[in-house]
């Protein structure tokens, strides 16, 4: 056996087996049989993990106001040509419903970061009332950005079972380099801490091919999930927006793919029993991106659930897909994209990450 065959075998057979160094090699990979090897022993560890399953999560783009102006974002404060909404409440509510009506298993509500009682006392609505009009153990997820403890706290009260907050790289000198000197790595990674204390599922990520990133970063990163013990991964290409500072930072459509599929794989044989996701950014760069992700060990969906009108509007890079379509359209055309490679869609099924239900015996845990 060879010696990139001998990190594969070693990363399968348990969790957390490689060092950093050992996973840049995974990740630095370039010939193209080495690359086929690593995604095949991923998908292997992805099918005892979870099966040949997607579980699909209905995404609500609740809002795009924000108050952070990371430079690499649409949503960015200082974008003048971002027009803002926010979704009344009892809208928000009846699409995650629907989500849940169309056998999601689970409604994420995203938004740009806002910190205010006045946007706190909103959400802890939104949450009540979703939880009301769904099942017990339909999940509702939250990505609403670094809060207090206190506002996650009361998030969690009013029934959210899982919190996305990504670390979007685990080195805080490359994270200086792409947001503006008031934003704390530091802070962000407190915001973990504090919803794993809370009883959170909680997901994290990071963007690759940020200027200037290497392959030990990004190793680092995977064994930074390991790290901080998050059940959920998200990660996704770095896309450069015309309407940001880092509009003009090289990219490759083609190589981002190739690399994504990589540490997706990567990821999978590092962590075994963790939820990760396809992320949406994955089709800007192939249309059948976020396929050949499930089939490189990522097991997660998110179909966008957020009314058509609102689609355009919500633009972290340019090039997002189903701006045109309806849910019901997306919903039609994921289940179809997922049959296509000979997975099966887990619906109506909340999909809690096995590395969860491991640690705390089952389903939801009491806040
Ligand atoms: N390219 C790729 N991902 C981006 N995000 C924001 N802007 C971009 C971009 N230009 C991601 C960040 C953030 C998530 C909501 O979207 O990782 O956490
Ligand atoms: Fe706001 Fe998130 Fe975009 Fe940063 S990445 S500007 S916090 S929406
Ligand atoms: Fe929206 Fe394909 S997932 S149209």
């Amino acid at each position: 056996m060879n010696s990139f065959d001998n990190l594969l075998a070693r990363a399968a057979a348990g969790r957390g087996a490689l060092r950093p160094e050992e996973l840049a090699v995974l990740v630095a990979a370039r010939d193209p049989a080495e690359r086929k090897a690593l995604r095949e022993a991923a998908y292997a560890v992805k099918l005892r993990a979870t099966g040949p399953r997607a579980f699909l999560r209905g995404l609500v783009e609740i809002g795009n106001a924000c108050a952070k102006n990371c430079l690499y974002c649409g949503l960015r404060r200082d974008n003048a040509a971002t027009h803002r909404y926010m979704i009344p409440e009892a809208d928000v509510v009846r699409m995650a419903r629907s989500a849940f009506e169309m056998g999601y298993g689970s409604a994420v509500l995203q938004s740009g970061e806002i910190e205010s009682e006045e946007n706190t006392a909103r959400i802890e609505r939104i949450v009540r009332a979703i939880r009301a009009a769904t099942a017990p153990d339909f999940a509702i997820v939250l990505s609403l950005g670094e809060q207090t403890r206190e506002v996650y706290a009361r998030w969690r009260d009013a029934g959210a079972d899982r919190y996305l907050l990504r670390i979007e790289t685990s080195n805080p000198e490359l994270y200086a380099s792409i947001h503006p000197a008031d934003h704390s790595w530091k802070r962000r990674r407190g915001c973990l801490s504090d919803l794993a204390s809370l009883g959170y599922q909680v997901g994290t990520g990071v963007m690759f091919g940020i200027p200037g990133q290497t392959a030990l970063d990004i190793a680092r990163d995977i064994d930074f999930f390991r790290e901080v013990d998050a059940d959920m991964i998200g990660m996704g290409p770095f896309v450069p927006n015309p309407e940001t500072p880092m509009a003009g930072a090289p990219f490759d459509k083609t190589e981002a793919l190739e690399l994504a599929l990589d540490v997706i794989a990567a990821t999978r044989l590092h962590l075994h029993d963790c939820n990760i996701a396809a992320a949406t950014a994955l089709q800007v760069l192939a249309p059948d991106g976020r396929e050949r992700a499930l089939l490189a060990g990522a097991n997660v969906m998110m179909p966008n659930a957020t009314d058509r009108q609102y689609r355009a509007d919500y633009q972290l890079y340019k090039g997002k897909p189903c701006l045109d379509e309806t849910s019901g359209q997306c919903r039609g055309c994921l289940s179809a994209r997922i049959a296509r490679i000979g997975e099966t869609v887990a619906w109506n099924d909340p999909g809690t990450p096995p590395h969860y239900a491991a640690k705390h015996g089952g389903g939801r845990a009491e806040p």
